[in-house]
């Protein structure tokens, strides 16, 4: 994709599942990137992935909720020179819970999923001003468009990043940074397994009711949202901006 090679990347949550894979992706265009996560293991995925593709992928242990530990890093960064010209907010916390959730438990998720992603954006964005072809990426989800059982903490949040991502995409267009909500359907990572075996469900009696929900008939993979973020941080994109990008295998469209 066009304007991709030699960008500065931030993705938060880069440890495992789609963020993972927008961080493998962002680099075999050959985008420094900066993988950010709450577990350490996130060391172990940026240096196998930098090793596969031969671009820098460095790794910052840092929880999106916990304001200091955002501004320690990016005041570390600003300090050593660091462009900045791409941002994914990624990261996620995953509470579901219907007209029962405690204000504990929507503090809890609200702190993550809505203010950690404003916090990072905040910080950010000073270092974005001074990109030429700026771009953030928020990910919501289908669950920011319809109403599903029990998950009103959840889908209240991912409503919230598509409207972050329109205000933003206001704010911002004075600077020229672009800022796009990438929305997908049903993808299958790691974090469904584990969903399954917690719930003690058979991972194919849940991969195909799953699959009846979207057109095409399956899951997603995590490489089809991460072509999708390339594409809208890539100059291909130049002229989108306040955009939600369905990838959702036409769940929508029923
Ligand atoms: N997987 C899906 O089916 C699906 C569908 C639609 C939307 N999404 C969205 O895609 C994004 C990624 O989802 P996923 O399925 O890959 O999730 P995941 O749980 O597999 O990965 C999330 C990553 O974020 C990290 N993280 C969580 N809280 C953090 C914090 N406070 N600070 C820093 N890192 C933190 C985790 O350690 C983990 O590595 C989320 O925004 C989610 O809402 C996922």
């Amino acid at each position: 994709m066009r304007g991709l090679l030699n960008k500065t990347a931030i993705v938060t949550g880069g440890a495992q599942g789609l963020g993972k894979a927008i961080v493998q992706r962002l680099s075999e265009e050959g985008c420094r990137v900066w993988l950010v996560d709450l577990q350490e293991g996130g060391h172990e995925t940026a240096y196998e992935i930098s090793q596969a593709t031969g671009y820098p992928v460095m790794f910052q242990q840092l929880d999106i909720s916990k304001e200091e530990e955002i501004s320690h890093f990016i005041t570390n960064l600003t300090a050593t020179g660091e462009q900045l010209d791409i941002l994914v907010n990624n990261a996620a916390a995953f509470i579901f819970k219907g007209v029962d959730a405690t204000p504990k438990e929507w503090e809890a998720i609200l702190r993550v999923n809505v203010i950690g992603t404003s916090t990072m954006t905040r910080y950010c964005t000073p270092l974005l001003k001074k990109s030429e072809h700026a771009s953030i990426i928020n990910l919501s989800s289908v669950s920011g468009f319809v109403g599903q059982s029990s998950f009103a903490t959840y889908n209240a949040t991912k409503f919230a990043i598509r409207g972050l991502t329109k205000c933003w995409a206001i704010d911002l267009s004075p600077f020229g940074i672009r800022v796009n909500t990438v929305c997908p359907g049903y993808i299958w990572t790691e974090a469904f397994e584990n969903s399954c075996a917690q719930l003690g469900i058979s991972v194919e009696d849940e991969d195909r009711r799953v699959s009846q929900m979207h057109i095409l008939g399956r899951q997603g993979k995590p490489e089809e949202v991460a072509s999708a973020v390339a594409f809208l941080a890539s100059d291909d994109a130049s002229f989108i901006t306040g955009e939600d990008l369905m990838v959702d295998g036409g769940y929508l469209a029923k």
